[in-house]
């Protein structure tokens, strides 16, 4: 019976590790969580009635013991050495050429290159084949005993090789490591670290905890790992991919770092699917450049590649430089986080009244850019992260992304730091500021605020809206500092006169600005200047600009280019919008309740009421368009939300793409939005289409869910 009980929970113990290993390593499992979870229990139930069955390598065991003071110290079998960096292909082909001094055999060399994780370096110890103790890499020669954290992590191996007995499924991708050839005592080196999906949802766990959330998945994963309860350690979903033999006795281990990779997956651990061999230098500098531009695809975050010397005795015989080898280059992507100082924090009014904080910082490079400012989203974001004026803070800028603070640097703390109030008062006008609860902005709501006109008027000028040409912001500025305009319809009320004036303050603005070297006295003979007729000539030409373009320029909340359309479809002038009531307004496909309430509250205002009746008698008054008939194809029932430039659709071409198909384009993320369609220089739709986890595509896969 006792004999029946020990063959099944020896069964299970290989069962559980091979599905550990296909779920955690080869992210391929067969078993669904719930029947993962019975094996185990029965593996704890066998346990608990047989103790003296327990061994090490158990999946049971993988949450350790609290060790009781502290971490000891453990000595590596072998010094583990970091690298020296190279700053692009130049840097690494001058690298090359130092230790061809060294050794000419390097003209001819292999390279294997590798992702190069920027996680923890750890180390683990297998004393025939068993996982037995596991260590940081600490100063090189000796490391901090991390074994029981260590356990934790489902992608390590308790038992090498993984997946023989075990009976469960076989391996197609390599073959396995004959006991021969497993040394009695091997000692790998690895990094751990958290992929990004797995940090982002940790800090939104952690955020809708009302807890404080982690910088980046580095510290993430240090912490995780270089702190005292296991069960700390288990609860973070930490990984791990290792590389380099850095000790083995008693087998025979490969000698090129081509064929350690090989092996090491044979033997049962995680290993890069990214790692390449090249046959020269420039093809590895290559491939390398292909994944600065790629980062982004990576799961987790690298911070370069690694070339290394492919042949393992060549590069040992190279020696190193302190404590780099000379065999092995980081080829570093540029940084795209830096700290520096936040000097101030300055609070901006945008068209909607808005108000958006943004960090004034000491200016800092990042990946060649001079950043001196940078977003930091709203002022729930400043509170919740405790970011204080004078703190030094993290800044982070990637790819085309407006460079945002991810958090204080709070160690750096000297204690002279502000806390931040917002303001309670519009930094331009001075009216009280409002707060919608559905919202996390405030809001000047002062409709004749100075900051906002001059907003609503670039807006309405803009190309998206009445594409009015040749009046910018500097322009606009001056319109309502002269109090020539209070509103979008006294455009249409300028003289040449009128512009003839700002055109001059503009004129004088601009010499005051940039003074001219040789000032030559005036000519008494000027060539008349052009812009103010050409002004007068394109506000009037805006006069016949359709219907949804005149909705755009109006700027009414939650309503873009699509919404607009729809509405300009539907209704014959403004005049029947405006007595449109917000339910009926909801019978319009896509157009939801909050946006309805915002079209009405828009139309109620008397000072927007006064700007409808200026614009009809200056004779802005387009009618609508016929209504379109919905086509039906692979996209109906599809809602769908573009951000940013797509790779080949414009704008327009993407509607008609989506539209064409059957589909529905809509302006605003919400709950039932089908998919995001992303772009190039996304908005901040993508953050919320992250949060509501809305589906997100390319145009490539928009286009194949098209057929
Ligand atoms: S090789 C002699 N390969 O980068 C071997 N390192 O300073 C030297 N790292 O501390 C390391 N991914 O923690 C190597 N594929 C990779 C790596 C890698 C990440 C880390 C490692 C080391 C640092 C380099």
């Amino acid at each position: 019976m006792a004999d029946k009980l020990f063959s099944r929970y020896e069964e299970l113990k290989a069962q559980i590790r091979d599905h550990n290993h296909r779920y955690h390593v080869m992210d391929n499992p067969i078993i669904s969580d719930l029947e993962y979870d019975r094996l185990m229990n029965e593996l704890k139930r066998i346990e608990s009635d047989h103790p003296e069955w327990i061994t090490s390598d158990s999946p049971t065991q993988r949450v350790g013991a609290k060790p009781t003071d502290g971490f000891k110290k453990i000595h590596h079998p072998a010094a583990i050495l970091s690298l020296a960096n190279a700053f692009g292909g130049d840097d690494a082909r001058a690298w090359l050429e130092r230790i061809a001094k060294i050794d000419d055999r390097v003209e001819k060399a292999k390279f294997v290159v590798e992702p190069k994780i920027d996680g923890l370096s750890v180390v683990l110890h297998y004393r025939d084949g068993l996982f037995v103790q596991g260590a940081t890499r600490g100063d090189g020669e000796v490391g901090e005993d991390i074994t029981s954290n260590l356990r934790t992590i489902r992608a390590i191996p308790l038992k090498i090789p993984v997946n023989r007995e075990s009976g469960v499924g076989s391996r197609e991708s390599v073959s396995p490591i004959p006991d021969s050839r497993l040394p009695k005592y091997l000692v790998v080196r690895g990094e751990a670290f958290l992929p990004i999906k797995e940090f982002d949802e940790l800090n939104r766990k952690l955020e809708e905890a009302g807890e404080k959330t982690y910088l980046n998945p580095r510290n993430t994963a240090a912490g995780s790992l270089r702190q005292l309860d296991p069960q700390l350690t288990a609860s973070r979903p930490l990984t791990l991919l290792v590389y380099q033999i850095v000790y083995s006795e008693g087998g025979k281990v490969p000698t090129s770092q081509w064929e350690i990779l090989e092996y090491l997956k044979a033997l049962g651990f995680p290993v890069t699917d990214v790692a390449k061999r090249f046959n020269d230098l420039d093809s590895a500098i290559a491939y390398t450049e292909t994944w600065n531009e790629g980062r982004d695809k990576l799961p987790y975050e690298a911070d370069g590649m690694v070339i290394k010397i492919d042949d393992l005795s060549l590069a040992a015989e190279l020696g190193f430089v302190g404590k780099d080898p000379r065999g092995a280059i980081a080829f570093k992507f540029p940084a795209r986080e830096v700290t520096t100082t936040l000097l101030g924090i300055d609070v901006e009014v945008g068209r909607t009244g808005v108000l958006t904080p943004k960090a004034i910082l000491e200016s800092v490079e990042i990946n060649g850019v001079i950043v001196k400012n940078a977003t930091l989203h709203n002022f729930d974001f400043i509170a919740d992260k405790d970011i204080r004026v004078g703190d030094r803070v993290l800044v982070k800028r990637a790819g085309e992304v407006i460079p945002y603070i991810i958090g204080p640097i709070v160690d750096a703390r000297t204690g002279k730091e502000e806390s931040f109030q917002p303001p309670t008062k519009c930094p331009a006008c001075g009216q009280a500021v409002e707060h919608y609860e559905s919202e996390v902005a405030w809001y000047c709501v002062n409709a004749a605020c100075p900051a906002q006109l001059v907003r609503n008027i670039e807006h309405f000028v803009s190309r998206g809206a009445m594409d009015i040409e040749g009046l910018g912001t500097e322009l606009v500025k001056i319109l309502v500092e002269s109090n020539l305009i209070s509103d979008v319809a006294d455009l249409f009320t300028l003289t040449i006169k009128d512009l003839s004036v700002i055109n001059e303050e503009l004129n004088r603005r601009r010499r005051e600005k940039h003074p001219p070297k040789n000032p030559v006295k005036p000519s008494t003979k000027k060539t008349p200047d052009k812009r103010p007729k050409k002004l007068f000539n394109a506000i009037s030409e805006a006069k016949n600009q359709p219907l949804h373009r005149l909705i755009i320029g109006l700027g009414i909340h939650g309503v873009g280019e699509v919404m607009a359309n729809d509405l300009s479809r539907n209704f014959i002038d403004l005049d029947t919008l405006a007595k449109t009531s917000a339910e009926d307004l909801q019978q319009i496909e896509g157009l939801g309740p909050n946006i309805a309430e915002s079209i009405v509250d828009w139309f109620s205002l008397q000072i927007n009421q006064e700007v409808l009746k200026k614009l009809k008698s200056a004779g802005v008054w387009p009618r609508g368009e016929e209504k379109s008939e919905r086509k039906e194809g692979a996209l109906t029932g599809l809602t769908f939300v573009v951000t940013g430039t797509l790779p080949t659709l414009t704008r327009d071409g993407v509607k008609e793409f989506i539209e064409g198909n059957g589909g529905k384009v809509i302006d605003n993320i919400s709950k039932t939005t089908s998919y995001l369609v992303l772009g190039e220089k996304p908005g901040s739709k993508l953050d919320k289409a992250k949060s509501l986890r809305i589906q997100i595509i390319d145009e490539n896969e928009l286009r194949k869910l098209a057929n």
